[in-house]
């Protein structure tokens, strides 16, 4: 059934299709540094990949381990954040840094333990382990709950829907290649079920869209009235 079809069909094109990010291994190889993909991560947050890309490489080029970030001077690293905006990310990141190597073992790799870190809420804990871990995560951001609607035509609207929305995309999460698997729906959210005219057409889960089959898929997801 459609759970179960969706993460090969998904994997299968990401294979072919994923973007080359600077914070990516490509599909199939082994995932990256935990601290590249958390550091990726909270940058993202708030800015689009193109926007972030060049800071990324900046901080990793600067404190190329989460130790040497742990160290930096808070002026330095809030100067290095400037243009990313909103401060208390990067107050938390340098938190967060010194509680991960305040222990010495490095980034915990379950989505509980990384949850309780300062600034890792829900979304960042599943991300970090299911790109840096491959653990089956689930990660849920607002381009996640726009592809989900649309494959299950989820009628109710924005926000009282965000809760099955999550319970969806649980079912859809594999055992296999969760990080990739992670990674493709956020490319597809990104590139092919975009807001206002999905690419359909192209779009490697077509055939298993519910709201592709109503005809109109950019009715979801469907937004409560004001
Ligand atoms: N947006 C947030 N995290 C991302 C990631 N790992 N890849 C692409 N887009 C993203």
């Amino acid at each position: 059934d459609t759970p179960d079809a969706v993460a090969p069909q998904l994997l299968a094109w990401y294979d072919r299709h994923a973007r080359a990010l600077a914070w990516r291994s490509p599909p199939g190889a082994p995932p990256p540094d935990p601290y590249a993909v958390w550091l990726s991560e909270v940058m993202l947050q708030q800015t689009t990949t193109v926007a972030a890309a060049p800071f990324f490489r900046r901080f990793l080029e600067r404190w190329p381990t989460v130790e040497a970030l742990a160290a930096a001077r808070d002026d330095d690293v809030m100067a290095a954040w400037a243009g990313l905006g909103y401060y208390a990310r990067a107050r938390n990141l340098l938190a967060c840094a010194r509680a991960v190597t305040q222990g010495g073992a490095g980034f915990p790799d379950t989505e509980a333990a990384l949850r309780d870190l300062p600034g890792i809420g829900d979304y960042t804990a599943a991300a970090v382990a299911a790109i840096a871990f491959d653990r089956p995560a689930t990660v849920v951001d607002g381009n996640i709950e726009r592809v989900v609607s649309r494959l299950f035509a989820v009628a109710d609207p924005l926000p009282g829907a965000k809760a099955r929305l999550r319970t969806l995309a649980a079912t859809l999460t594999p055992d296999r290649r969760p990080g990739d698997y992670a990674q493709a729906m956020m490319d597809l959210g990104a590139t092919i079920c975009t807001p206002r005219s999905p690419k359909c057409m192209i779009c490697p889960l077509h055939l298993l869209c519910a709201g592709r089959a109503s005809g109109a898929p950019e009715r979801f997801p469907v937004k409560a009235a004001k």
